[in-house]
């Protein structure tokens, strides 16, 4: 499902997350590991202030290893909790409460001391479209909780799902606008799928995913699709790789559009591999 995002509606899904959080301890701030920073939502520190976080990054499986590493070590430096799952195969869930226990820990420490019992963790999960936020409730639920409308806005009773004996969840995710204001954002948000259908025109998005290969990845553009580099003139980067891959239009023409989308579906279902569109030091405003 597309989301409108109009100022209205972001309004909206500020407030339901506000609201929510005196239910919880903790946010399970979701993002892309593929894109750590690009699939945050760009006012998520204001939004939850100094309640505890603990950020994870899913769909680890597509992404580059040794990058989401680096990541990790990146939020740890600032002071982050953060761990990397696959809520797909559901790889990496008990870290999930490993981690929430670390983050609480000061906390839980002085119930204890005051000989109090603590109680389950209370958290809810809040992220952007399509990082995989249904897909984990699910998983940490161990069941298939309907999906009630993924928009800020939809409400209906809100139920605590029981992890074991020691969190319990949401079982409605708070939904968060991406940001917006930057281009280079919205093509890694659209080549890797998390944008889905998007503003932006597909041979720009095919574009991007190229010229991104190229610097991050060479070997692998270059084994795909016999590219050493991307030609200036990208409309000769599209005649190799349509020819070669078979994407014509007749009379052995390229059909352009069809390779776009070649390129980019090569990319979100990992004919290159795992890739990480994003590096920690790129930006310092995490
Ligand atoms: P949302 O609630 O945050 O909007 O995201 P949702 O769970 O709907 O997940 C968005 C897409 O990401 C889904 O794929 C889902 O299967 C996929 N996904 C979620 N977590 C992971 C993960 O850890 N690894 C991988 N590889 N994929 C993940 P879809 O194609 O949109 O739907 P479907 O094919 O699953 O039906």
């Amino acid at each position: 499902m597309t989301i409108q995002w109009f100022p209205g509606h972001m309004a909206k899904a500020r407030r339901e997350v506000t609201e929510k959080l005196k239910l919880v301890d903790i946010i399970f701030e979701l993002v892309d590991a593929r894109l750590p920073q690009s699939s945050r939502n760009p006012m998520i520190d204001e939004i939850i202030q100094h309640k505890p976080r603990l950020v994870i990054l899913n769909k680890a499986d597509m992404a580059d290893q040794y990058r989401t590493n680096e990541w990790l070590a990146y939020f740890a430096d600032k002071g982050i909790k953060a761990v990397a799952v696959n809520a797909h195969q559901g790889t990496g869930l008990k870290s999930i409460m490993s981690g929430a226990q670390e983050v609480l820990k000061d906390k839980i420490d002085k119930m204890k001391a005051r000989g109090i019992k603590p109680r389950a963790i209370r958290a809810m999960i809040v992220g952007i479209p399509n990082v995989g936020k249904s897909t984990l409730i699910n998983r940490l639920a161990g069941k298939n909780i309907a999906k009630t409308g993924n928009m800020p806005g939809v409400t209906k009773a809100q139920q605590w799902i029981k992890v074991g004996k020691e969190l319990e969840l949401l079982d409605t995710p708070g939904i968060l606008w991406p940001k917006f204001e930057d281009q280079e954002v919205g093509y890694k948000l659209a080549v890797t799928g998390a944008i889905k259908d998007t503003i932006l025109n597909l041979h720009d998005i095919a574009i991007y995913g190229l010229h991104f290969l190229e610097e991050a990845y060479p070997s692998r553009l270059k084994e795909r699709y016999d590219l050493e580099e991307i030609p200036e003139e990208i409309v000769e980067a599209f005649d190799r790789i349509g020819a070669k891959r078979g994407c014509l239009a007749g009379r052995g023409l390229v059909d352009y559009d069809k390779t776009a989308e070649l390129i980019i579906r090569d990319i979100r279902t990992e004919k290159f591999g795992r890739l990480t569109f994003e590096r920690p030091n790129e930006s310092d405003d995490v």
